[in-house]
């Protein structure tokens, strides 16, 4: 025998779910894959690691998450990969590989993992839901990965959420603008966050992004992309904006969002939940990528999509105090047999193949015994069978929901008992 340890927990920033809160996941899933069913996306499954040059070229070399944030190593054939930060690059990455026909819509659910500080709503591995479309940048369909998440949003029950959206511009009017926000951050360069102070100029964006108070207040009277953009790029970003507007999506402007990693072109947003603390309010993110795939190595192809964490999807459906279910994960039938025999096997394969969530107890407890599991398991109907429901091939049914223990039992033939099963559950 081994020296006996403590018990292990899950490593920092990571969590077990169980039920009943496992049965919330699952409602959210469920509802995701079909709301992406209903826009014409399939699912896409990827590693959960890929190459590191996946994500220094696709996420950017220069990304907080890159550069501080990677979980990467080494395997035993020394091939350096890195679990997967986010979605994106590892879809586009598998778009490049088999090259699908055009439009290709995709949609996931993957874990993420970033070495961040854990805290009320970040994790070190957290999970997303996204969908991501390659091939082609009609502004239509900014508007429909927008109207997806908003749906989504909506459709489990969040009504304190606000869509931000910005526009990146592209290669030629973004260029031309960081080397305005350069100048003007040479210029303030002592009023910036310690961070930035030194790291603007490699990415002077991502000073746009720093939410500390120094550099907010010098980012908000600084250049702003938004004035900058390109004839094309301001009419794409008009047709995006008319586009909400005629679904009745309301979306408000905000010309400081960059967003955390380099691949972004033209449309960003964000969704935040206003009843979440202010630096874990986002639940969902995206926008455009027009240059990604050819980051990747394949040929230039449009692309854009949206990732949304599931922790904090919960986190601001509890803060709002929305508490309907997503998924009926209820028993429906709780079997207590006191005699062992085969007829309770049988009766209960029955009822599963017939469609009803049925459980039983095992290890051949008392009566009380099972009947107290049976109360616990948020069963609708106890079936009992003991030594006189076997002799007279009968089953007892109790209704575990009510308080008036005459009223609530009856006594069926065996034969019988998928219909009428299915009639009380019905009632
Ligand atoms: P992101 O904004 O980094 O974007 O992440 C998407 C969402 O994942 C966030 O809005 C947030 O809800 C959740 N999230 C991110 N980090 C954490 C964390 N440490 N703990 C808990 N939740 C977290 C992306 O990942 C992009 N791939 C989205 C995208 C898809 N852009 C284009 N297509």
């Amino acid at each position: 025998m081994s020296e006996p340890v403590a018990p292990f927990q899950a490593p920092v920033g990571t969590h077990d779910v169980l039920a009943p809160d496992s049965a919330l996941w699952e409602g959210l899933l469920a509802r995701f894959a079909e709301r992406a069913y209903r826009y014409g996306f399939s699912l896409v499954i990827n590693p959960l690691f890929e190459d590191v040059g996946v994500f220094l070229r696709g996420i950017g070399e220069q990304s907080d998450v890159f550069r501080k944030e990677m979980y990467v190593f080494e395997d035993r054939g020394e091939r350096r990969y890195a679990l997967r930060p986010e979605g994106t690059a590892s879809v586009v990455r598998a778009f490049v590989q088999h090259q699908p026909t055009t439009p290709w819509k995709a949609w996931y659910a993957t874990p993420a993992f970033r070495y961040e500080r854990p805290q009320a709503g970040r994790y070190r591995q957290h999970n997303q839901l996204g969908v991501e479309v390659l091939g082609t940048d009609d502004p239509a369909v900014d508007v429909e990965v927008i109207a997806l998440a908003n749906g989504f949003y909506h459709d489990i029950g969040l009504r304190r959420v606000r869509l931000l959206i910005n526009s990146m511009g592209h290669e030629a009017c973004r260029g031309a603008y960081v080397e305005l926000l350069r100048e003007y951050l040479a210029a303030h360069q002592d009023q910036l966050c310690e961070e930035h102070r030194e790291g603007w100029r490699q990415n002077p964006l991502r000073v746009l992004d720093c939410k500390r108070d120094s550099c907010v207040e010098v980012t908000t009277n600084g250049p702003l992309l938004i004035d900058h953009l390109c004839e094309d790029c301001r009419t794409h970003f008009d047709a995006v904006l008319a586009g909400l507007t005629s679904l009745g999506i309301e979306s408000t402007l905000e010309p400081r969002l960059v967003r955390g990693f380099d691949y972004y072109t033209r449309t960003t947003f964000e969704f935040v939940a206003d009843a979440l603390e202010g630096a874990q309010n986002a639940i969902g993110g995206g926008g455009r990528y027009d240059k990604l795939a050819e980051e990747l190595g394949g040929k230039p192809t449009s692309g854009i999509g949206f990732g949304s964490g599931v922790e904090r999807i919960l986190l601001a459906r509890a803060a709002e105090g929305v508490t309907g279910e997503l998924l009926n994960r209820r028993l429906d039938l709780f079997v207590i047999d006191t005699t062992a025999s085969a007829v309770a096997t049988v009766l209960i394969e029955r009822l599963r193949e017939a469609g009803f969530a049925t459980d039983r107890a095992y290890d051949r407890r008392s009566m009380k015994a099972q009947m107290k599991v049976a109360d616990k398991s948020g069963a609708r109907l106890a079936l009992l069978l003991g030594p006189e429901e076997i002799e007279t091939g009968e089953v007892t049914i109790r209704d575990l929901r009510s308080e008036d223990f005459a009223q609530a039992q009856l006594r069926v033939a065996q034969s019988e008992i998928v219909s009428t099963v299915a009639n009380l559950l019905m009632k």
